[in-house]
């Protein structure tokens, strides 16, 4: 694997990977990588001839009062990983490559960007679009690799490939559970012992809620159990605990459609995000 940390190498390393018309697929991060990540590289290896991976921790996704200056470094651990799983070419950009000097354009999604993570996180979405839409653009890759576990992230990144014509296909991989089930995390490292054994009362939540729904129980009934369940584990706060439309993102009170339920939830100092599908 190669590990390139010049923007400049970039092409030259790019060319020679795609070498007799090989095809690409990337699998973009901010490191602090686990299985969750790996399983997003696994895929891309079964997709395409090479894999290319970004590790950026993009400060204009965080919020001014967010974990940007703790948020878990490894990068080391991180190139043996990717080097392991059979990816080739590894870009760590540094953040004035990506934001030079008199940097000025946003890309923002209206609608998918302003409910849930939008609402809690202003900006956290044009900060994901913006870097994403560049690294696309430098790699310009067939296809792209994201995860379910950030179910909005991913629907926004289709949309902003869709209306901006990257030509890119944009491939939604299923979230990687612990053992337990809790999704795994980079910010899973924040939790205490104690805190890490109550936070899978998350995707238990969930899954009784789905459950719930589908045996009939009303939707806003369900719901509010599933609120309370993460009360009673020691959710300190509940940003949303939702069943929606699985493309739009948009609240259902009845069970219709292709469905997701999503929550996000804080435990001691740590904010966690889940959804599983709701299938009928
Ligand atoms: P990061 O949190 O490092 O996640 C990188 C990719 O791994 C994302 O597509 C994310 O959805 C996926 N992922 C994380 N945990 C997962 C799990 N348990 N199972 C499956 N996939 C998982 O998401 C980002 O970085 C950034 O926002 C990024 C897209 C890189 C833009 O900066």
């Amino acid at each position: 694997m190669q590990t390139i940390r010049e923007t400049r190498q970039l092409p030259a390393a790019l060319i020679a990977l795609r070498a007799g018309g090989k095809s690409l697929a990337l699998v973009p991060t901010m490191g602090a990588l686990h299985a969750g990540h790996m399983a997003l590289v696994e895929e891309a290896r079964r997709r395409a001839d090479r894999v290319a991976a970004t590790i950026f921790v993009n400060p204009l996704q965080f919020g001014a009062n967010e974990d940007l200056e703790r948020y878990p470094r490894q990068e080391e651990k991180d190139a043996q990983m990717l080097a392991a799983a059979g990816c080739d070419l590894l870009w760590i950009p540094d953040a004035e490559d990506i934001y030079p000097p008199g940097f000025a354009t946003t890309v923002s999604v209206k609608g998918l960007s302003d409910r849930w993570e939008g609402e809690v996180r202003p900006g956290h979405f044009d900060g994901v679009a913006t870097v994403v839409a560049k690294l696309l653009c430098a790699i310009r890759p067939d296809i792209a690799l994201f995860g379910e576990k950030d179910f909005q992230q991913l629907a926004v990144i289709r949309r902003m490939t869709q209306d901006l014509q990257i030509g890119v296909e944009i491939l939604g991989v299923p979230t990687v559970g612990d053992t337990d089930g809790l999704a795994l995390s980079s910010r899973n490292a924040y939790l205490s012992a104690d805190e890490r054994r109550r936070a899978v009362e998350l995707p238990r939540a969930l899954n009784e809620a789905a459950e719930r729904i589908l045996t009939g129980t009303p939707v806003a009934e369900a719901l509010e159990l599933g609120k309370d369940r993460l009360k009673a584990a020691g959710f300190s706060r509940i940003d949303y605990f939702a069943l929606v439309n699985a493309m739009t993102l948009e609240p259902l009170e009845r069970p219709v459609g292709p469905m997701r339920l999503i929550a996000a939830a804080v435990i001691g100092t740590t904010r966690l995000i889940d959804n599983i599908p709701v299938g009928l």
